[in-house]
């Protein structure tokens, strides 16, 4: 590791606190609850935690919609027991990330509030993105992430953006005041010991002061496949977005640790996630590449070469993901037949016909490879446990706006976000005192249950223990290099020194181990003679081996 880059090769635990642990029994998740498994987080044997949005919200969009960036959401806790929960991380030697929100406030921020009443030209609507009607209608073509036009009416025959939900004003990141007042919220947060920041939809932030149509030109997350890449989208991944992260940059150099950014930057391919991590901007991204690559060798392998060259090429170290809380759960989009074709949400699976235990198999040889490659990586609450999507939540169950805004087409992203079992034979599976969860939890997910998987050495909690503590122990692995090995279609082979090798078969037929080779810890069990069946990786030690 780069002496005193810790980021480099962390393995950070996304927090979802809505659905980590309750700590006062009312069903949500909490700063309490999250206190008191700051235990299972240590044991567990990750290096800092992540923290998704803590702060006041009318919880449209489960926090991502911030009413105030400097404060704590009452139904998680108080400001006191942030700073205890900060103080008793880092006593675990554990690091806290936190999530901030710039790309949009809540509707119910007081300068949303303040704009709404205010007239079409004031200051207030000045922070924000207000324009007058075209005719009747919005003032361009854009659409809303979560489905609908991305423009909602205000007074004054305004209009006002929102790139996601209409409670979700988006800012405008050319005005003096946005930019100093998110600096203030850096320095409120730093000060208080946080180690940095996940930045929400990085690339969205710069606007064309045209509002120019999408037209037939791009899609809305950048242009068409195959055309050229060029940074001038009218709303995502613009170039001038860069000089903005370039100053924060110097903002958290200049505190002692330095602070750490981490991009959420889906973008059209690598080459446009290298410029958000140059050694003067963020200093990590999600490879979301890597999360969307369907389990097929050629897939894997390409993805992982593209990473590793475009982020070698600035200098930073590739962030690995699975999943989120944005995207169906890792075992159940392998458990369905693999196209070329990337898969994130659950929308892209409902009718496809599912084999569990395929799906568990490959997610637990895909852990091992995620943590067996050069650079850091991020997981999920409850990847560890190998939780599947809820893929029936009821209809009056759903949370998530997209459900509502894509007219009840799209089922949206709740399966994912479910309340973690603890311990118990039933819900709430020692996840509350109380005996509603705001999701409903399935029945069945005793055995998912982290304390029913800690008393079982073939579990998935078992797996992930054991990984990140060789991990974490030996010296090849984390940031550095790695080298291919040839073999078969459909296997991926490679080694780290020292004495490191990793063979992820992905191909339908058993592979053997590499002679010389002892294994340190197989993603399932091995098959007759030693041989390692398909959807399984194994860490060897090559101490020794001839090479
Ligand atoms: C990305 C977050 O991960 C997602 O949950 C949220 O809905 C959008 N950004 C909008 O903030």
């Amino acid at each position: 590791m780069t002496a005193g880059q810790w980021w480099r090769d962390a393995v950070v635990y996304q927090v979802y606190i809505r659905s980590f642990a309750d700590g006062d029994g009312d069903g949500l998740g909490d700063i309490a609850g999250l206190r008191s498994r700051l235990g299972y987080l240590s044991e567990l044997g990750v290096d800092a935690i992540w923290i998704t949005p803590w702060y006041p919200s009318p919880m449209h969009d489960a926090g991502y919609d911030v009413a105030d960036h400097r404060g704590i959401e009452p139904t998680y806790g108080t400001l006191t027991q942030a700073e205890a929960l900060v103080t008793e991380a880092h006593r675990r030697g554990l690091r806290l990330l936190l999530d901030l929100v710039p790309n949009h406030t809540s509707s119910a921020h007081p300068w949303f509030r303040a704009a709404w009443e205010a007239t079409p030209g004031s200051p207030e609507r000045q922070r924000y993105i207000f324009r007058p009607a075209l005719g009747d209608g919005p003032p361009n073509d854009w659409r809303s992430e979560f489905g609908g036009p991305a423009w909602s009416r205000a007074g004054g025959d305004e209009w006002y953006l929102h790139l996601f939900d209409r409670e979700q004003p988006d800012l405008n990141w050319d005005h003096a005041e946005v930019r100093a007042d998110f600096e203030r919220t850096l320095r409120f947060w730093f000060d208080r010991g946080i180690d940095g920041f996940r930045i929400d939809v990085a690339p969205a932030l710069a606007k064309d002061p045209a509002l120019s149509d999408l037209g037939g030109d791009w899609t809305s997350r950048g242009p068409r496949p195959g055309s050229a890449v060029s940074g001038d989208h009218p709303y995502w991944d613009r170039s001038e977005i860069h000089e903005l992260y370039r100053s924060w940059r110097e903002l958290a150099d200049s505190y002692d640790p330095p602070r750490v950014f981490v991009a959420e930057a889906w973008v059209d391919g690598p080459e446009r996630l290298a410029p958000y991590v140059r050694p003067d901007e963020l200093h990590l991204a999600f490879n979301f590449d890597f999360l969307a690559c369907p389990w097929l060798a050629p897939a894997l392998r390409t993805v992982i070469d593209q990473t590793l060259a475009v982020h070698g090429s600035v200098g930073a170290a590739p962030s690995w993901v699975l999943s989120n809380h944005d995207v169906a759960r890792t075992v159940s989009r392998f458990a369905r037949p693999q196209s070329d074709r990337p898969v994130r949400v659950l929308a892209e699976l409902v009718g496809i016909e599912a084999d569990a235990a395929v799906g568990e198999a490959r997610a637990r040889a895909a852990a091992l490879l995620m943590l067996a490659l050069p650079g850091g990586a991020t997981l999920y609450q409850g990847e560890e446990l190998g939780l599947p999507e809820v893929e029936d939540l009821p209809d009056h169950a759903r949370a998530d706006p997209i459900f509502e805004r894509s007219g009840r087409l799209d089922p949206g992203r709740d399966g994912c976000r479910i309340p973690l079992p603890w311990d118990g034979a039933e819900p709430p599976y020692g996840f509350s005192t109380g005996r509603v969860t705001w999701l409903p939890q399935p029945a069945g997910w005793a055995s998912r249950a982290a304390s029913a998987q800690a008393a079982d050495a073939g579990s998935v909690l078992s797996l992930y223990r054991r990984a990140l503590r060789i991990r974490r122990e030996h010296p090849a692995l984390g940031d550095g290099s790695m080298e291919w090995h040839r073999s078969d279609h459909g296997v991926l082979s490679f080694s780290r020194l020292p004495g490191f090798h990793c063979v992820v078969n992905v191909s339908g037929a058993p592979q053997p181990v590499p002679p010389g080779c002892d294994v340190l810890l197989a993603s399932g069990p091995l098959a007759a003679g030693g041989m390692i069946p398909p959807d399984t990786s194994v860490w060897l030690s090559t101490d020794g081996a001839p090479r």
